[in-house]
């Protein structure tokens, strides 16, 4: 349920989004592939790596919520900038201190760690979480 509504205002945002660039909203972009299940990623094994985890913040449609420096793609306003999330102490609101394993556990499921947080549980394997974090750790 929860995800069904953050999906339904992900696609208004990415109208908004559109319009305000002067597009045709009718022409906005189907909706973010954060449902979609798509082929999985050819990522190689091992640790994450940091720039497989860039590109994932894209494909994953972490963009149609958050802004990030350096992904002109990530244009969302739906979450926090993720610009400088390693160097924050703590990340939603305080429900965790950040950490590599802290941000792992909310990849994995969001609401699981804060109920009610507009951020959904987007299925991420462990292997992307590893990659987005790898990334994120970056962020500072
Ligand atoms: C549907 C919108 C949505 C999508 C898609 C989304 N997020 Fe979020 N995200 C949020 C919201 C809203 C919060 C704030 C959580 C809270 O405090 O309840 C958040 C919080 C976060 C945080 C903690 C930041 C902080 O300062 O509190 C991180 C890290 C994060 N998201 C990463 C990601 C990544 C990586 C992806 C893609 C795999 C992603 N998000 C996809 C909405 C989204």
């Amino acid at each position: 349920m929860i995800k069904k509504l953050a999906i339904l205002s992900v696609s208004g945002i990415f109208l908004g989004i559109t319009a305000a660039c002067g597009g045709a909203p009718a022409a906005a972009p189907a909706a973010p592939t954060v449902a979609a299940p798509a082929a999985p990623a050819a990522v190689p094994a091992g640790p994450g790596d940091a720039q497989t985890g860039k590109g994932l913040i894209v494909s994953k449609g972490c963009t149609a919520c958050h802004k990030v420096a350096g992904v002109p793609e990530a244009v969302g306003e739906v979450g926090p900038d993720l610009t400088g999330v390693a160097g924050r102490p703590s990340i939603a609101g305080g429900a965790l201190t950040v950490s590599e394993a802290n941000l792992k556990k909310w990849l994995k499921d969001p609401p699981a760690v804060k109920a009610g947080t507009l951020m959904p549980n987007l299925g991420l394997t462990d292997q992307e979480i590893g990659h987005l974090v790898a990334f994120l750790i970056t962020l500072k």
